[in-house]
């Protein structure tokens, strides 16, 4: 009987390991070549960068994936049709790289496409994901964004489920990232099939610019929080298909990056917090100030983003000039963000007694970014901000 129980507990227990669940409990983060080096990598920077994330303290913070995006391949596969690294950009090796950063605390990611070349023209995965998969295990690769680039009319949820079931076979723990930038609605199916799933297509170093097809920040914003029409009268969005295991990508982080001021650097870390988004930094963390660093090694904004009850927020009050976006936080604490939509500097006030009915009853507040406690709500909050900032908010109930 023992025996028996022995052999059920290990099928279970490798059921669930073999589907990788429990990775990411709470959102991802780390750091992406993208937004800033594009196709300028190679393993010299890639070392130089993880360095500087150990001396300023963010891989100590969390920041641990170091995510190599496209083009970091060759522009052919070998001989066997396996995916190689480029030679001149990373003459070492994927497998020498990946034990490099391992050894060093970090874990290693890396970039491909659904599709039969990546956006930058790579070789893609088409065709290849069980080919690939063995060898992205076989170089220790820990996380893989995929993206969608060349995959035609394929159905990306097959696409993405045949990846899926790819790593699945291959054994190696990996975190799944969707890189499908929102078209086919991959919040409704991709919770089974990766651990995050990009909303829109890519963000890029402004507050609110529209491109054709990169956007600010505050636009990425907008359209997430405009996807689906409110459910239940809270979760203005698509917050409610999130949680532990599988969270919405707004996209990776501008914070730092020359387009934005540090009032909207601030604000944007301030609301992927509420979204309980990724936090895949994006800038050259090796020549960053000091105010960034701190921004983004902020103990407590990291913990509303990290909240182990992993609700996303929403957007609660909009109105010209001012936006108020809030979280639930384990243990009946909340988030709240309150944003200077506008373009000059303005006191911007709440009141916590209109409406603020779900923070059941009093709450001390705390201003994350001046680090101080200001009061209860029982008197409204206000704070003269620049344009683009936030204030940003801790509220916990007085038990009475
Ligand atoms: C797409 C993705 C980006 C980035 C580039 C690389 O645009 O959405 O995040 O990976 O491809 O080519």
């Amino acid at each position: 009987m023992r025996k028996l129980i022995v052999l059920c507990l290990c099928l279970v227990t490798s059921a669930f390991a073999q589907k990788f669940e429990g990775l990411v409990l709470t959102p991802p983060m780390g750091w992406n070549t993208w937004n800033t080096f594009a196709s300028n990598i190679d393993e010299f920077m890639i070392k130089e960068t993880a360095e500087a994330m150990i001396k300023n303290g963010m891989r100590d913070a969390g920041y641990v994936y170091i995510v190599l995006d496209d083009t970091w391949s060759a522009m052919e596969r070998d001989a066997q049709g396996n995916l190689q690294a480029h030679p001149v950009k990373f003459p070492s090796g994927m497998k020498a790289l990946g034990d490099w950063l391992h050894a060093r605390g970090f874990k290693f990611g890396i970039y491909n496409c659904a599709g039969r070349k990546t956006c930058a023209g790579y070789p893609g995965g088409w065709g290849h994901e069980f080919q690939d998969a063995l060898k992205y295990a076989e170089w220790g690769v820990d996380y893989l964004k995929y993206d969608w680039c060349t995959a035609g009319d394929a159905n990306p949820k097959d696409a993405y489920t045949r990846m899926r079931d790819a790593l699945w076979a291959a054994k190696r723990p990996i975190v799944f990232s969707i890189c499908e930038w929102g078209g086919s609605k991959p919040w409704e199916w991709a919770k089974d099939v990766g651990h995050l799933w990009r909303t829109t297509g890519d963000i890029t170093d402004c507050y609110d610019c529209i491109q054709r097809w990169e956007n600010g920040w505050k636009v990425i914003l907008d359209l997430q929080h405009s996807q689906v029409q409110p459910a239940d009268g809270q979760n203005n969005g698509i917050g409610k298909f999130a949680g532990p295991g599988h969270w919405n990508d707004p996209d990776m982080l501008e914070v730092g990056n020359a387009g934005l001021t540090f009032a909207e650097s601030r604000a944007h870390f301030s609301l992927w917090g509420i979204l309980a988004a990724p936090l895949m930094a994006g800038n050259d963390v090796r020549k960053m100030s000091p105010e960034i660093t701190a921004l983004l090694t902020d103990k407590e904004a990291l913990a509303i983003n990290q909240d182990p009850l992993g609700k996303q927020g929403w957007r609660f009050r909009r109105e010209p000039g001012r936006e108020i976006w809030v979280r639930e936080l384990a243990g009946g604490e909340w988030a709240i963000a309150l944003l200077n939509s506008g373009d000059e500097t303005a006191e911007l006030e709440i009141d916590f007694s209109h409406g603020f009915w779900f923070l059941g009853g009093e709450c001390t507040v705390r201003d994350i970014w001046d680090k101080q406690d200001v009061g209860t709500t029982a008197q409204p909050f206000k704070k003269q901000l620049a344009a683009h900032d936030v204030a940003y908010l801790r509220v916990k109930p007085i038990k009475k």
